[in-house]
């Protein structure tokens, strides 16, 4: 009989910094725990990973250090795939979205969608940057916070008082990259049409897998009864994967469009000539794990840009779980505000189990658990 195949993907985490213990504690110590298991009852498991390097942050990171995107990813690229390694976390192949096989695959993924019509185009109006004669993401529009009068608010959010905003609700607001006053502009994007898959997801997640971790289940539920949207696949970027069609210079696959194509672009970099059994046979078993943040885009818009293309198979499950904050507060990369893996590898030598027995009995498996230096009564206290 032949053997039963378990495709496991982790998250691929962002290259604009370095992995901390929110990430080892939600995905990838549980994600090894679970291969280590199939391993040892003898399956035939894949376990996939890679660095996520494109999408805005990154560039603002560039821009702050006088340095190119690809100088940042190729930095915490090396930094991430360090601790993994030191830390036992044994990917079958860590890559990263900046590799040549990815450009490809990611782009004829995006073009067998557009020849097939998969795709609507829209018009809308994007802020534009008149005298550095881009268009602005809303992270590269600052002004004052309308909340708490936060002067360096971004124009997606405050980190003073943590308020999700809009660019139009910003005072004063300016470029990042000349000062200059943002105008509006048009521009045309090309959109998956997820109201179109409504009705297959809410079959397929809420009929056909009532066994999904109830914050998984819930929030897809959630998602699909509060009706589904066209949602972007290209943005006015000059990092990433370009839009491979005529007419769309200056433009860039949305990061989490190319994102998740990662995992089948690293199975094939690894496995060149037997990369499809693990992508295209019902009989291999896909999981994807997860933080809660991303459950969206692999519950519901990676599943149907897969629909979409028809030749893949779909996630069996997607183990997401919650958020391990640090001493009450979210843990943040932007903010600094974390325990960095590499730094307590180098701080505490030789104690990678230590980490990973507490990441692993404080896992935030059904609730956000919280971190702590100090001795505390909380039983949902993680302390070293
Ligand atoms: O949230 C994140 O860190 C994303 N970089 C995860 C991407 S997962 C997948 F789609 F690649
Ligand atoms: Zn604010």
């Amino acid at each position: 009989m032949e053997k039963k195949r378990t495709l496991v993907t982790c998250a691929l985490p962002y290259a604009n910094g370095p992995v901390h213990i929110g990430h080892l504690a939600g995905v990838y110590v549980p994600a090894d725990i679970y291969v280590r298991y199939l391993r040892l009852r003898g399956e035939d498991v894949l376990f996939i990973c890679g660095s996520d390097e494109h999408g805005v942050p990154i560039t603002i990171k560039a821009r702050e250090q006088g340095c190119t995107p690809q100088d940042i990813v190729d930095k915490y690229h090396g930094i991430i795939k360090d601790s993994f390694a030191r830390l036992g976390i044994n990917f079958d192949i860590y890559s990263r979205t900046s590799s040549k096989v990815h450009e490809k695959n990611a782009s004829d993924f995006f073009r067998k969608l557009y020849d097939d019509g998969a795709f609507i185009t829209r018009e809308s109006e994007q802020y534009y940057d008149p005298e550095a004669g881009t268009f602005l993401a809303d992270r590269y529009i600052v002004g004052t916070c309308p909340k708490c009068g936060n002067p360096g608010a971004y124009g997606d959010q405050c980190e003073k008082c943590g308020s999700t905003l809009s660019p139009e609700e910003l005072i004063n607001p300016r470029s990042k990259l000349s000062g200059a006053t943002p105008v509006k502009k048009k521009t045309t994007h090309w959109y998956l049409p997820l109201d179109k898959y409504e009705k297959w997801l809410s079959e397929w997640i809420l009929d056909g897998h009532k066994e999904w971790k109830t914050n998984v289940y819930g929030q897809c539920k959630s998602w699909i009864d509060g009706g589904l949207q066209p949602r972007a696949v290209s943005r006015d970027l000059d990092w990433g994967v370009p839009v491979p069609v005529e007419g769309a210079e200056g433009k860039v696959l949305y990061v989490w469009f190319d994102a998740p194509i990662g995992y089948i672009s690293n199975t094939q970099e690894l496995l060149p000539q037997s990369w499809e059994k693990w992508w295209k046979d019902e009989h291999t078993s896909l999981i994807h794990f997860i933080g809660k943040d991303n459950i969206v885009f692999h519950c519901i818009v990676f599943p149907s840009m897969l629909k979409a293309h028809g030749d893949y198979i779909l996630p069996q499950n997607v183990p997401a779980n919650e958020f391990l904050n640090l001493e009450g507060d979210k843990i943040s990369t932007s903010r600094g505000w974390a325990v960095w893996a590499h730094e307590y590898l180098q701080d505490f030598p030789e104690k990678e189990d230590v980490m990973r027995y507490v990441l692993t009995a404080n896992a935030p498996e059904t609730k956000d658990n919280d971190f702590s230096g100090r001795t505390t009564s909380s039983a949902t206290t993680a302390n070293w």
